[in-house]
């Protein structure tokens, strides 16, 4: 299967199990606008939970806030949004496709490194146990000519951007002979510079109604908030605040199912620190918020940093942290160094200080800023790409399981009864009771125990309990672990206990470096 049929199936998937369905779907959907279904919900909010949890929870010095969505249009000024927040776009004149030039540009500097990477592949198998790689990616005549091919591709595509020069940009995709994937033609447009912010009327036209805009980005209600939060909690360099809330964006191109979407979530930690200190906490929050991503245990591997090609605007250095999606690698996560920028122009669009006292210095500065800013929905879709797996059992069956960390498992525990009789289902109901105060728990009485299996795996759900006769004699179940299928007998009295250590946060959260 290829990585692009496997994709299609978890696409498929997240529909059918109640992850994920089109937004307003039975008007033929919204581009790129998602509604999470009954399992979607939990394991988002679960994910919400991992990372507030791991900054509010486990940093002393980091609390949260819920900002407004809508906010003063002098803070889009102040932040540079409305002059800077643009993408740059180009038409294929064939196909009346639309894309943005950068991505046109990055898709084709990956297959080069792909390419690479196919040359090194095939020397191994062509040279076995002899093979040294390094010297062979230091020798090959074919790779060399593709790095050399793709550095200087690379170089004029980071200075075109730096520079804001969108012909470049247009003659770089001439150059490399990049063609639309629909038309294969091309026959392309000049690159257009396209404003990604959303905007309404706030209050009626008679009354002169103004302008103001979705947020693009939950960060601008934690900078403006930076003095509120700062005194009422009496809180010193370095501190953070944290926050999750929903962002949009007019994306030009909105591709691959949830990883670029109209209408999203962020969850954003603004972290103050002394000026000429950022670079210390830049590298810190690196390593911190890489932790935070391999705890979940889906494979060293498959995350790596990119640092930016271009910096935005309000940044001195900036890296991504990206996952090996069945896409290729992509940003999951920002860490980005903001300079005293967002603070220094709200206190000049505002007119209003916005400084901190440093006791130990003994003087007022406007703070240095380093963020931490992910995608809630690119962390979900992170998530199902990984766990998503299909499997072949003995005796031929297949199953689909996903294998999703537990404690971000949508349900925890399914109970259930062998049969429909008996009381057998009244024994499963008690076992709910008394796990549901703590746990999200489904209960299955449909179809064969083979069946229920099947549809709890489809959904990851760790642990299935099934209760039967010799329940009624001796107060035991068959616990049913997901992943290993292995199956244990269990005094019911211990199911709390086994329940707890199998999903609780702490163990998860425990592997984040605090
Ligand atoms: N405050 C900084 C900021 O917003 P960003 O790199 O533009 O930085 C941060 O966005 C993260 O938000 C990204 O790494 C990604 O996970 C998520 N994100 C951005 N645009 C998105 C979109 N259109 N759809 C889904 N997630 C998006």
């Amino acid at each position: 299967m290829t990585q692009e049929e496997l994709f299609k199936k978890l696409v498929a998937h997240c529909k059918e199990y109640g992850f994920i369905f089109p937004s307003s779907e039975i008007y033929d959907g919204l581009g790129a606008v998602y509604d999470y279904g009954q399992n979607g919900v939990e394991l988002k909010n679960n994910i919400k939970r991992y990372w507030w949890d791991s900054m509010v929870k486990l940093h002393e010095n980091i609390v949260g806030l819920d900002a407004a969505i809508f906010m003063h249009p002098r803070t889009w000024e102040a932040s540079g949004h409305v002059g800077a927040f643009n993408d740059p776009l180009i038409d294929n004149r064939d196909s009346k496709k639309r894309y943005r030039a950068d991505v046109l540009i990055e898709d084709w500097l990956a297959k080069q490194d792909e390419k690479i990477e196919k040359e090194v592949e095939k020397a191994r198998k062509r040279f076995g146990d002899s093979f040294d790689e390094e010297k062979y990616r230091a020798t090959s005549p074919r790779v060399a000519e593709t790095a050399a091919k793709r550095d200087a591709v690379h170089t004029r595509f980071a200075e075109a951007l730096n520079a804001n020069d969108l012909a470049e940009l247009r003659q770089i995709i001439i150059d490399c002979e990049i063609v639309c994937p629909i038309s294969g033609t091309r026959n392309w447009t000049e690159v257009r510079q396209f404003n990604l912010m959303f905007s309404t009327q706030m209050g009626s036209t008679a009354d002169g109604a103004s302008t103001i805009y979705l947020r693009p980005e939950t960060a601008q209600g934690i900078f403006v908030n930076f003095l509120n939060v700062q005194k009422t909690g009496r809180m010193k360099l370095p501190f953070g605040i944290a926050q999750i809330g929903k962002a949009f964006r007019n994306e030009i191109v909105a591709r691959q199912f949830i990883f670029r979407m109209r209408e999203f979530e962020q969850m954003e930690m603004q972290f103050f620190v002394r000026p000429g200190e950022e670079m210390r906490w830049w590298q810190q929050w690196k390593e911190t918020r890489m932790a935070w991503h391999r705890a979940l245990g889906f494979g060293d591997d498959n995350y790596r940093f990119h640092d930016h090609d271009k910096l935005a605007h309000y940044a001195n250095a900036a890296t991504d942290i990206e996952y090996n999606f069945p896409f290729g690698f992509k940003e999951v996560e920002g860490i980005h160094s903001r300079t005293d920028y967002d603070l220094g122009r709200h206190q000049e669009y505002s007119g209003k200080k916005i400084q901190y006292f440093d006791p130990e210095l003994g003087q007022s500065y406007v703070p240095y800023v380093v963020e931490t800013s992910i995608g809630v929905d690119r962390m979900f879709l992170q998530i199902m790409s990984a766990a998503y797996t299909e499997e072949k059992l003995e005796g031929g069956e297949e199953r689909v399981v996903l294998r999703i960390p537990a404690p971000l498992a949508p349900t925890k525990v399914a109970v259930m009864p062998l049969v429909k009789k008996d009381g057998l289902p009244e024994v499963a109901q008690r076992i709910i009771d008394m796990l549901k105060f703590d746990h999200n728990v489904a209960y299955d009485e449909k179809d064969s125990i083979g069946k229920r299996y099947r549809r709890q795996d489809a959904v990851g759900t760790p642990l299935c309990v099934t209760v039967d006769h010799q329940t009624l004699e001796d107060n035991t179940v068959t616990v049913r672990h997901r992943d290993s299928m292995a199956q244990e007998r269990v005094a019911i009295d211990a199911l709390p206990a086994l329940v707890e250590a199998e999903v609780s946060f702490r163990s998860l959260l425990s592997k984040v470096k605090a």
